[in-house]
């Protein structure tokens, strides 16, 4: 506990019940107990505001305003980890004021993956950490604690760790174009949030993004098939190289989703020989339509592959996304090349034909030593077994309930959470566009009844963790996405990162409006808060 000597007597009750609200000091006595509730108010005043909420955090002293620039920083880690800090220079970007390390010593003690044990005195910053990301979201808490505009006490420790392994924002780009720097902005906030998987949606019916060099019209032409201003675009391999690295300082694995056999009209209006026919293709402005990639032609597999194999070039993480959701099967039901696979397999129909597809990708990713994720679509029933490196992402949850994570769990892969209740984050406040009353929740409801949260309560190892979705159906333009993320965000990042029991809504909201401005500081466009 500490607790300073040079407090001033008015100060004294906040910043003791302050340090009486660290959780474990609570546990401990009744007396601080009585205290607590004596002094509520004042304390939860007193207490800095982070998001998402630490494991354990302790504070004492007059809040007072620090400098970044006079913070001197000192890094207690091993000595790889030294070396990747100072290949990077995240310190000053997300501190500001060209804060830097100024002393680096040797760590001796346990701290598990991608926590941190912070300790600020005065100007004087302690950093402990076994890992890289724990440094950064080190650097996450001591940016939020500057940014308060009040200041903050003068002594504060937090010790804190996530509660899942895996905590991915996806952002959809094949509907709508972002820039780089777009992209950017949402890989800080993944950061900012604790987030370390950007999970980026390349490929849909309404635009092919990355640059694949064997198939150069996937872009050329399929970067420009929708009709709107923001929908036309694609990324070179130097922004994708770039923005792997960006990403990287922020302690962020990409994840890229080639979404396959469906959802790619805007890949076989490039090139038509990949679908089943070569009849012309229309580019759905909504939904999607039954024109997928052919899976009986031996060409369209080879492409598929090359594709993947620049995917994985591009893209060191483990983890390669190859979609699998709403794949309507009529033309595969007519196709020759697709019913003589199905023959010539023993497969039961074009269901099974798709997993067979899937089984062949994944392996092939298994030759890059990669994992394939896939859409839940593909365990709703049995078929042509997957591979074992193949990775179930769970959404349907308002169409199927639970049914992709108890059959993905029963032929034994690992889960990644995204019910589509609550953590589509496209779904709006209200009904807009296409979005009816059925289809919006607040942050209440993603807070408190969030399945992805039940779920991960489970405690089974198998799930590896949750990601929150933003998909652009509907002409979700870059500059509308704040509206949709906040503050919504808050709430599934808490689920992600908190470990242990959770603040009542109320005071959980109550914390979410005390970092507003910090969040606004950054460059997001925060203009209201929802209270439902
Ligand atoms: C999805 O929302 N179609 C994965
Ligand atoms: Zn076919």
């Amino acid at each position: 506990m500490i607790l300073s000597e040079d407090v001033n007597s008015s100060d004294y009750f906040a910043n003791f019940v302050t340090v009486c609200f660290s959780k474990y000091k609570m546990m401990r006595s009744p007396v601080l107990l009585l205290f607590m509730s004596m002094f509520l108010v004042m304390s939860g005043a007193n207490a800095p505001a982070i998001l998402p909420v630490p494991s354990e955090i302790e504070c004492s002293g007059a809040a007072v305003r620090r400098d970044p620039g006079r913070l001197k920083v000192t890094v207690i880690c091993p000595d790889s980890v030294r070396k990747t800090i100072e290949r990077y220079s995240v310190i000053s970007e997300i501190i500001g004021n060209d804060c830097r390390v100024s002393a680096f010593h040797k760590l001796r003690e346990k701290i598990a993956p991608e926590s941190y044990r912070l300790t600020v005195k005065e100007n004087n910053v302690d950093i402990r950490v076994s890992d890289y990301r724990g440094f950064v979201y080190a650097l996450q808490t001591l940016g939020q604690l500057l940014g308060s505009s009040e200041g903050f006490p003068c002594n504060v420790t937090v010790a804190d760790g996530p509660r899942c392994g895996w905590r991915g924002f996806m952002l959809d780009s094949g509907r709508q174009f972002q820039t780089v720097d777009g992209i950017k902005k949402y890989i800080r906030m993944a950061s900012m949030l604790k987030m370390n998987v950007f999970h980026w949606h390349l490929t849909e019916g309404l635009g092919w993004r990355p640059e694949i060099e064997a198939f150069p019209r996937l872009t050329k032409v399929g970067g420009y098939v929708a009709g709107g201003v923001q929908q036309q675009g694609s990324y070179s391999k130097k922004d994708i190289r770039d923005v792997v690295a960006y990403a990287g300082a922020y302690g962020i694995d990409i994840m890229p989703e080639i979404d396959l056999p469906g959802h790619s009209e805007a890949a076989l209006r490039a090139y038509p020989e990949l679908g089943c026919f070569m009849d012309s293709v229309r580019i759905p402005e909504t939904g999607f339509t039954d024109r997928i990639f052919c899976a009986g032609k031996d060409t369209t597999l080879a492409a598929l592959k090359i594709i993947l194999d620049e995917i994985c070039g591009l893209f060191p993480g483990k983890y390669i996304h190859l979609g699998g959701d709403e794949a309507p099967k009529g033309q595969w039901e007519k196709c020759p090349d697709c019913q003589n696979r199905i023959r010539t397999n023993g497969l039961k129909d074009t269901h099974d034909l798709q997993l067979w597809l899937s089984a062949q990708l994944a392996s092939h990713l298994k030759t890059h030593g990669r994992k394939a994720v896939f859409w839940g679509d593909v365990v709703y029933s049995p078929g042509y077994p997957l591979p074992d490196n193949s990775v179930i992402q769970w959404w349907n949850y308002r169409g199927h309930r639970d049914l992709a994570v108890k059959n993905a769990l029963a032929a034994n892969h690992e889960v990644i959470l995204s019910p589509n209740y609550y953590c589509y984050l496209n779904f709006p406040l209200e009904p807009w566009r296409g979005y009816g009353p059925e289809r919006t929740f607040t942050m209440k409801e993603a807070y408190l009844s969030n399945p992805a949260d039940a779920a991960l309560a489970s405690g089974d190892r198998r799930i590896i963790g949750v990601t929150c979705a933003l998909w652009t159906d509907y002409n979700l333009t870059q500059e509308m996405l704040d509206s949709r993320l906040f503050p919504r965000i808050f709430a599934i990042s808490e689920i992600m990162w908190h470990k242990g029991e959770r603040k009542q809504f109320d005071e959980f909201r109550m914390l979410t409006e005390k970092t507003l401005d910090y969040f606004r500081s950054k460059d997001f466009d925060i203009d209201y808060l929802q209270t439902k």
